[in-house]
């Protein structure tokens, strides 16, 4: 498929790695140095390489939304015209001091973009995942117990796509409903970063479902 990277920091910059890996053709958009767009193009291989977020949207199959919540209306307007575009969106709606959500219990940060973007079809994955253990969860895909992730969506087709990337980048996905459900995704995520940063175990807690077989 063809990817459009919308924020190319911690979770885009790795994730679009990752898919250019995985033999999707990536374009890296939005940072606040071209430089860095074209090295992170160079250093993922030959599908990647930098545009602008308008280079990014165009004739992409699915667009990675990956900025802080106060950027989000900024980058999707630079990407144009986003009627039918399939966002894959791990942007959570962080406070700019990223101490609380903006959006939460009654509404999420998923379903404010759908009413913003009416025409675009949203789903909402790699949200509840620090984005350091992203590689090594890509390293180890072949690895038959591969961690769980979460997305929800309205748009079947589009939850479809996602669930391809999902898989592309090392996770077996989990769906956890209608794009409504983000309410309990997005504090779940904070949920996540609490304990991966803030306990003493590490980011890598964060993919650690277990599934619980009935005993003998
Ligand atoms: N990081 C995680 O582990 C994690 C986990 C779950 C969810 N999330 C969510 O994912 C989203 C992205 O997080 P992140 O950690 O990847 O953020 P990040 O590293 O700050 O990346 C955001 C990107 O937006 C770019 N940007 C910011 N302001 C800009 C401007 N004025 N003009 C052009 N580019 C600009 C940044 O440019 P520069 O590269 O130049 O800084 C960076 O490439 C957030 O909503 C966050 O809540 C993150």
């Amino acid at each position: 498929m063809r990817l459009g990277i919308l924020g190319s920091g911690l979770m885009g910059g790795k994730l679009g790695t990752i898919f250019a890996r995985a033999g999707h053709d990536v374009v890296f958009s939005y940072a606040r140095s071209q430089k860095k767009l074209v090295k992170l193009a160079r250093d993922a291989g030959k599908n990647a390489r930098a545009g602008t977020p308008a280079e990014a949207a165009r004739d992409a199959d699915v667009l990675l939304l990956a900025v802080h919540w106060s950027r989000v209306d900024d980058v999707l307007h630079q990407a144009g015209d986003l009627s039918a575009r399939i966002i894959v969106s791990c942007s959570l709606p962080m406070n700019a001091g990223d101490t609380g959500l903006v959006v939460a219990h009654t509404s999420s940060g998923a379903e404010e973009l759908a009413r913003r973007f009416p025409g675009a079809r949203i789903v909402s994955a790699f949200n509840t995942v620090p984005s350091e253990v992203l590689f090594g969860v890509f390293e180890a895909r072949a690895n038959p117990s591969r961690p769980d992730l979460l997305y929800c969506g309205d748009d079947t087709n589009a939850k479809g796509v996602a669930a391809g990337l999902i898989r592309d980048a090392g996770f077996d996905p989990v769906d956890a409903g209608p794009l409504r459900i983000a309410r309990y995704t997005e504090p779940f995520a904070l949920l996540v970063a609490q304990l991966a940063y803030e306990g003493d175990r590490g980011p890598e807690l964060a993919y650690r479902f277990e599934r619980f077989e009935p005993r003998e």
